[in-house]
């Protein structure tokens, strides 16, 4: 356990690069490994879960290696071309890991077996793993469809139509990924938009995707299967998801004036950004450009005040992972947020909603959460700001932790954390990196 204490803090300034996007890093190594050739990448995220997919990708015969700081290399098999690992495939604490590998591996004639950390082994396999047996895998899992789970692969695959019950990125990648060694076409239908770096990425990998929107409003993505992917330079952008806490803090510490560049802007990911300038909050994005199909650009973000918004159910998936950071700006804001269809929040690293809700009540803001909803009572940066002063149990979860750092920064006392080591996982050097802002997260100090 590493405990951090954040303190309350005055203004913050400065221009910072926050680390390479997530999602996309396990991307580019996975779709460079069954590409055939030499794939390079720049800003590749070095954080646990990455990490963890570039040993995935080795132990079944690709060869993913380092050159320096965020350059990698991925010598590719081709589609189809992975072979059996020798050990158990550990994804540590990567739901996005353990669901987009099943999903690749499901195609692969091979048996593989699959564990996590104690926040991913308790976390839902059977969506993908649903879709995945239509295709011709078999799966044994342990009760409730969790991690360890062994990986029976399939050698002749059935090219699959599936409509997603829930509203995920990692399960449609799964089914994507799976088609890719399936002959045929393979389709997913997704009534509501999730993040499309999987269709994005295969495209520029040279997969034929198509998207088409279908009479109930959603999208069908169709992938022909059995493609040769062809090896290519890709440049990570900066993780929104990351960027996501000092923009945060910079709108919640009056007369702050922070820049940070490239940071990847995709449109399904920026529903945090729409909601914090509805909220009042001065964004500025600047210099709009494109990188490896990816629209990117700088985010300049200043102190502001901040008023509650209703969030719609539908702008959930653009935002997922924003929730307990739009609590805390929620928190610091006059009046009342609302923030609805969030359920899949309980699925996450932890029940994120009831993490929330919890930190947020600990340190003195109400709060009510229900199965599919939050609503937090903002205590208004002119009448008053939060209490603070607790410790917040982080169960393994990096943005529980990482939120809670930024309400320390706005709180009348200092709030803790009680294990900063998941931070490790999407973004290394958070507390430092925020220190040179003006921040001030500790070590917090042994009682005496
Ligand atoms: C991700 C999809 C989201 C998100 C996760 C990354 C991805 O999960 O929460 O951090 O890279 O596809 P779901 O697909 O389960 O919503």
């Amino acid at each position: 356990m590493q405990p951090l204490t954040s303190h309350p803090t005055g203004t913050l300034s400065g221009t910072i690069r926050v680390p390479g996007d997530k999602s996309i890093s396990h991307r580019a190594l996975m779709l460079g490994a069954l590409a055939v050739g030499r794939t390079e990448v720049d800003g590749l995220l070095e954080g646990e879960d990455v990490l963890r997919t570039a040993a995935a990708m080795n132990a079944l015969g690709a060869a993913a290696s380092r050159l320096d700081d965020g350059t990698w290399q991925v010598d590719g098999v081709g589609v189809g071309g992975l072979s059996e690992p020798d050990s158990v495939l550990d994804m540590g604490n990567s739901g996005t890991a353990a669901r987009l590998l099943t999903g690749v591996l499901a195609t692969h004639g091979l048996t593989a077996f699959m564990t996590g950390d104690a926040s991913l082994v308790k976390r839902p396999m059977a969506r993908v793993t649903v879709p995945l047996v239509r295709m011709g895998a078999q799966f044994v899992t342990r009760e409730g469809g969790r991690l360890p789970m062994a990986i029976v692969g399939t050698r002749s695959p059935v090219p699959i139509t599936y409509t997603l019950p829930v509203a995920s990125a990692q399960v449609k990648s799964a089914v994507l990924l799976a088609g890719l060694n399936t002959p045929g076409i393979t389709t997913v239908i997704e009534p509501h938009a999730t993040r499309d770096h999987s269709e994005n990425m295969l495209r520029h990998f040279g997969a034929e995707v198509s998207v088409d929107d279908t009479e109930e409003g959603g999208q069908a993505i169709t992938i022909a299967g059995e493609p040769e992917l062809t090896a290519r330079r890709i440049t990570v952008p900066g993780d929104i998801s990351s960027a996501a806490f000092p923009i945060v803090a910079a709108l919640i510490r009056p007369d702050s004036d922070i820049t940070l560049t490239g940071v990847g802007i995709n449109p399904r990911r920026t529903g945090l950004l729409d909601t914090l300038i509805e909220m009042g909050g001065r964004i500025e994005l600047l210099n709009r450009r494109e990188e490896a199909g990816e629209p990117i650009a700088d985010i300049r973000v200043r102190g502001s005040e901040l008023n509650g918004v209703d969030v719609p159910p539908e702008r959930a998936p653009s935002m997922i992972d924003e929730y307990p950071v739009l609590g805390v700006a929620a928190a610091c804001a006059t009046g009342t947020t609302r923030m609805l269809g969030v359920g899949e929040l309980r699925v996450k690293e932890s029940d994120r909603l009831a993490m929330t809700a919890a930190g947020l009540e600990a340190c003195g803001i109400a709060v009510d959460a229900d199965s599919d909803s939050l609503t937090v009572q903002g205590t208004g940066q002119n009448v008053g700001v939060p209490e603070g002063g607790a410790t917040v149990a982080t169960e393994l979860d990096h943005r529980i932790a990482m939120s809670f750092l930024v309400l320390g920064m706005a709180a009348r006392s200092a709030v803790a954390i009680d294990d900063a080591q998941p931070i490790e996982t999407s973004f290394p050097g958070f507390a430092a990196l925020m220190n040179g802002l003006g921040a001030s997260i500790a070590p917090t100090k042994a009682a005496a």
